[in-house]
């Protein structure tokens, strides 16, 4: 189907619709970054309510579970952890240590599959549609998401991404005027944050998915859940 006709809308009109049309068979994906805060609090003043899980990947900063927790009792929101498979992380532990993505791309994406990836399958099961705060101009892999699309890395799903044609001098805007409550780690030069040992703070003039996974090529800077733009 076409759905094109959702690039002139803006995000508010776009988690309107899909919290209409979808129900409590749509839900946001959220790691609590600045995107995801701007969406969640953009949802908090529209009617209908909106499901919210994360991807607890077991090696979150604190900083990063404290925001979770912030955020839900700021918005007074249950927020639907998926942890990895116990036996999976065990297993990968006891073979190759608690470091193995740093060694090779292939182990790095192994990593990512247990902790990120297939977490991720379970939580959109029960889904139609999912929500993410994926921008373009976020990264070379990003540039050309569509606001909605089906999902051809998880059919029949539906992937809408409200924010695709935002700056990120638009989202810091929104937070700045809506106080929105966000991690303190942006405010220490992480303007992307995913995994602690997998992030780092940028420095001045880098790009700002320049900490993560900072040993890799950008075009390699993704972990697994957004691979078809
Ligand atoms: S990542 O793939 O490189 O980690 P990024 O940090 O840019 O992604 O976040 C892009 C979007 O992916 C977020 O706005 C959010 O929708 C989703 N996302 C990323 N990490 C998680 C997570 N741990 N749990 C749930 N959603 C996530
Ligand atoms: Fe593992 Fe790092 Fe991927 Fe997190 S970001 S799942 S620690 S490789």
């Amino acid at each position: 189907m076409d759905y094109s006709q959702f690039e002139p809308k803006t995000p508010q009109n776009i988690l309107d619709w899909a919290i209409k049309q979808f129900g409590t068979r749509v839900a946001l994906a959220s790691s609590f970054g600045l995107e995801d805060m701007v969406l969640i609090d953009m949802a908090s003043k529209l009617s209908g309510s909106l499901t919210v899980f994360t991807l607890d990947t077991g090696r979150l900063h604190e900083e990063t579970y404290l925001t979770m927790d912030q955020t839900r009792s700021h918005y007074g929101i249950a927020i639907h952890s998926y942890f990895p498979d116990t036996e999976e992380v065990q297993r990968l532990e006891r073979e190759k240590g608690f470091y193995s993505f740093r060694e090779s791309l292939e182990n790095r994406k192994e990593c990512c599959g247990i902790r990120k990836v297939e977490p991720l399958s379970r939580a959109l099961s029960s889904l139609e549609a999912w929500i993410t705060g994926i921008r373009r101009d976020q990264n070379v892999t990003r540039t050309d998401v569509p606001k909605v699309a089906e999902d051809k890395d998880h059919p029949p799903l539906i992937k809408i991404n409200p924010l695709a044609d935002w700056s990120l001098e638009q989202v810091q805007d929104y937070i700045e005027k809506n106080k929105v409550p966000v991690n303190p780690l942006h405010k220490q030069n992480y303007p992307s944050i995913g995994c602690a040992p997998c992030t780092r703070p940028i420095e001045e003039g880098e790009d700002i998915r320049a900490g993560r996974w900072w040993w890799e090529n950008p075009e390699h800077k993704e972990c697994g859940i957004h691979r078809t733009p």
